[in-house]
């Protein structure tokens, strides 16, 4: 008689950050599933709960110390689960001391630079009854032919550049991160291949600042070759990348854009303010003549591309008239969308001991008024598509009621429409019947 498996264990992966984090969740659920554990949806019974955590705002920090709070509970009830906590959060020296020390049923803790070791530290911590804490200060070279597990079967992610060497004065990110390490092209395009092997028809280019790709490995490498490179892939209809900084965003790298088949029309430049003397501050790196500039160009060269970005409101010695010269802003550019961010202070950068920290009410109050004009225009600038025929991506059923399809714009806009299920993963032309803010309701 054929011996019956044995249960399979289960996982449970809650995602904090940004894709970068979704990108390491794929490589831990990758490590997992080579081991016969099988995905989850109910927490409750996992035999595994691993939290992928970020620390960009406290806002993020808070949310994972509100799940460990929770998970006592459930490991009480179930006192076999193993809880892992890994990403961004731990990177930081005292979040790593604080986990262990306050919320010590917490069986593993791993940082971004040691992810390789995933599975051996797994290992030490179902034998282990002490917390196991492995957290590396600097990052080691690039590793490739990690596992990964991915969830969608249209689009991927795939990390480029790994790292931040900009040092904005207000982000966690170069922290955590570490230094910026790019991927050779080599590896990157054989990736890409075997996605489009696959049936992978989207990929993201992933990596904190696209524009300054290949710099480290000084051999004339660059994000512009890069993409010339991915064109002659066959099989994947659409290239997109995060992030672009708008310093390093070459007026060349635009029209080698225009020239793409491939690379879609949409640009997402965070500004993060509209004042010149916030962005030194912020150690941004341009004014924002010189991101007019480059949006000017983007438009002169690409009608009809979307131009999205990033705010933050209420850095340190922000006034009501900085303030009001990125409501300015808004206004100029016209924005398709914007996320808008209140500063959260974090430990150990620049901005957070900064002279002229604002209040909680004024910060707040200043994102209303910076969301209420943002949404007002980008109602107004959807609703100037209307009629139009766009090329949709379908990516799956929304959620909406009524069995809507839902799919993605070259442009990166959301749009819900009538069809078959047949047509997902297919790309169709729809055309624009209705504007909200946020999506658009279109007819095959
Ligand atoms: N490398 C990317 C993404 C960084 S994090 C970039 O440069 O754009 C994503 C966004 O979070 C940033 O663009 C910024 O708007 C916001 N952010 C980063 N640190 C923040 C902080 N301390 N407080 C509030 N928002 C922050
Ligand atoms: Fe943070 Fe600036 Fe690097 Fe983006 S470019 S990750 S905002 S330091
Ligand atoms: Fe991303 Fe948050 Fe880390 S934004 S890089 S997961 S701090």
């Amino acid at each position: 008689m054929e011996k019956l498996p044995e249960k399979a264990k289960t996982y449970h992966l809650s995602v904090f950050g940004c894709q970068m984090n979704e990108r390491d969740a794929e490589i831990i659920a990758g490590y997992l599933e080579e081991r016969g554990y099988k995905e989850t949806g109910d927490p409750q019974k996992a035999d595994l709960m691993i939290l992928n955590t970020c620390a960009v705002r406290q806002k993020a920090e808070e949310k994972v110390y509100g799940k460990l709070g929770k998970l006592k509970k459930f490991k009480e009830d179930n006192p076999d689960m193993l809880i892992v906590v890994a990403g961004c959060m731990p990177q930081q020296e005292e979040v790593g001391k604080k986990i262990k020390s306050r919320y010590p049923y917490v069986d593993m803790v791993i940082g971004t630079h040691n992810l390789s070791r995933f599975p051996e530290l797994l290992d030490r911590a179902l034998g282990e009854k002490e917390t196991v804490l492995d957290i590396w200060e600097g990052e080691g070279p690039v590793v490739e032919g990690l596992p990964l597990y991915r969830r969608s079967k249209l689009k991927a992610w795939v990390n480029i550049t790994y790292g931040c060497n900009n040092f904005c004065s207000y982000c966690i990110v170069p922290y955590v991160r570490g230094r910026e390490r790019s991927r050779q092209v080599k590896d990157i395009v054989a990736e890409i291949e075997e996605l489009a092997g696959k049936g992978f028809v989207e990929v993201t280019l992933l990596g904190q600042n696209v524009n300054s790709y290949g710099r480290d490995l000084q051999d004339g490498t660059s994000f512009a070759g890069l993409l010339l490179a991915l064109e002659e892939v066959e099989g994947i209809g659409r290239f997109r990348y995060m992030t672009s900084h708008p310093r390093d965003f070459t007026p060349h790298l635009v029209e080698i854009i225009r020239d793409a088949e491939k690379v879609c029309e949409h640009f997402h430049l965070p500004v993060q303010a509209g004042s010149n003397g916030i962005l030194k501050k912020m150690n941004r790196g341009y004014t924002r003549e010189h991101y007019r500039d480059l949006v000017h160009k983007v438009r002169r060269e690409i009608p009809g591309a979307s131009i999205t970005t990033d705010f933050i409101v209420g850095f340190p010695g922000e006034t009501e008239a900085d303030f009001q010269e990125t409501l300015d802003l808004v206004r100029e550019i016209r924005f398709d969308a914007a996320f808008t961010f209140i500063y959260s202070p974090r430990r150990g950068t620049p901005a957070a001991n900064m002279p002229g920290q604002v209040k909680q009410q004024v910060k707040k109050e200043r994102i209303y008024r910076l969301i209420e004009e943002q949404n007002a225009i980008s109602l107004e600038i959807n609703r100037g598509l209307l009629g139009q025929k766009m090329e949709v991506l379908v990516e799956g059923e929304s959620k909406n009621a009524g069995g809507e399809l839902t799919g993605r714009t070259r442009t990166h806009k959301v749009v819900n429409f009538q069809g078959s299920r047949d047509l997902i993963g297919q790309f169709v032309e729809v055309t624009v019947k209705e504007a909200q803010t946020w999506s658009l309701t279109g007819q095959l």
